[in-house]
């Protein structure tokens, strides 16, 4: 029999961009309207690289989330020069969840970011040490390298190696797209896990240029092709504890996706339960959904798993075309199409 209706214990969103400013206020509600807590990435301009930015950023997200009791699980942007200390500092505060670690270059705010792993082993060492793990935007930045094959470049060139050189080190392989990078989750020890988007499971690349050019469906890592969406699917349905749930929700205004010049990233924290519900349904897996959603992530940080129970209804609604996004608009994931699970108002 169909379902109609599922309770599950209410999850948390492992990868999501917030911002600041007003920008913050707009998107910092949809997540908490669904999710207990959310690891928040630091990416600002400039960066979050210390604890006391990072005490900053946590009271305007606070602020932004007034009247909820959403948690959000602070981090680090890792730079060539983060310094052992102030892993330590991190650690200490206790809501410091794990250092980001951005290839120079790579994506949305990286120009701070590493320019070569080794030059941060001091902090990775004392990473692997504490058991705060290292969060991995998977990309070589190599501009030779083709755009498709840039996170397999990455998991050969920068993160095999790295594994080898701190085998206990805990990494989050963010926002995985490929077939390659799955199975590198797959082979490795406990200490690796990883994230998927609803966008990398539910397209590939088609729809970067289906009816002409989508800006919308643009993010990093890109799209790829439907055997790597395939293998993520496959990956979601064998219900392994090590992948869980991470929109990478990267709200950028309308002007800024639709310009000459389109800003990589996708708003989807308005409805990212009820669409990672319609997958899971869709791949006859809603039985797996509750693990994905909110029990191997928690379990992999370390975290204890939420208390409090979600439910969504089978109901078909329609996404907004627009959202304000401080005093201009976001155009969201899935733009005026259907879903079918809506959540319901009360937690
Ligand atoms: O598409 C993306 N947008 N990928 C990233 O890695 C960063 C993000 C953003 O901050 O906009
Ligand atoms: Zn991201």
């Amino acid at each position: 029999m169909t379902k109609t209706t599922i309770t599950i214990t209410q999850p948390d969103d492992w990868h999501l961009h917030l911002r600041d400013g007003e920008a913050l206020n707009s998107v910092a509600p949809f997540t908490a309207r669904q999710f207990a807590r959310a690891i928040i990435m630091p990416n600002l301009n400039p960066p979050v690289t210390t604890v006391v930015r990072a005490v900053e950023y946590l009271d305007q997200i606070l602020a932004a989330v007034d009247g909820s009791d959403f948690e959000p699980l602070m981090t680090l942007y890792l730079t060539d020069n983060t310094p052992a200390s102030e892993v330590i500092a991190a650690r200490k505060s206790c809501f410091i969840k794990g250092l980001k670690l951005y290839p120079a270059g790579a994506t949305t705010n990286s120009d701070a970011g590493v320019t070569d792993i080794r030059n941060c082993d001091a902090a990775l060492e004392e990473m692997q040490k504490s058991g705060l793990p290292l969060l991995i935007h998977g990309e070589t930045t190599d501009p030779q390298v083709d755009v498709f094959d840039r996170e397999k470049v990455f998991i050969d060139k920068t993160l095999q190696p790295l594994t080898q050189r701190f085998p206990e080190l805990k990494i989050v392989f963010e926002h995985i797209t490929t077939r390659e990078a799955a199975d590198f989750v797959l082979q490795s020890g406990d200490n690796v896990a990883a994230t998927i988007t609803p966008q990398h499971l539910l397209f590939n690349r088609n729809a970067l240029f289906q009816n002409g050019l989508q800006p919308h469906n643009y993010c990093l890592p890109v799209l790829k092709r439907d055997i790597h969406q395939h293998a993520l699917l496959e990956v979601i349905r064998s219900g392994n504890n090590k992948f869980f749930l991470g929109t990478d929700s990267a709200p950028h205004a309308k002007n800024k996706k639709e310009g000459a010049c389109g800003c990589a990233g996708i708003f989807s924290a308005h409805a990212a339960i009820e669409i990672y519900a319609t997958i899971f349904e869709q791949q006859d897996a809603l039985d797996k959904l509750e693990a994905f959603a909110s029990f191997n992530g928690p379990d992999f940080y370390g975290l204890p798993r939420n208390n409090k129970t979600i439910t969504l209804n089978k109901e078909d609604w329609t996404i907004p075309d627009e959202y304000p996004l401080g005093d201009e608009t976001l155009v969201p994931f899935l733009a005026g199409q259907t879903v079918c699970w809506k959540l319901s108002e009360t937690i």
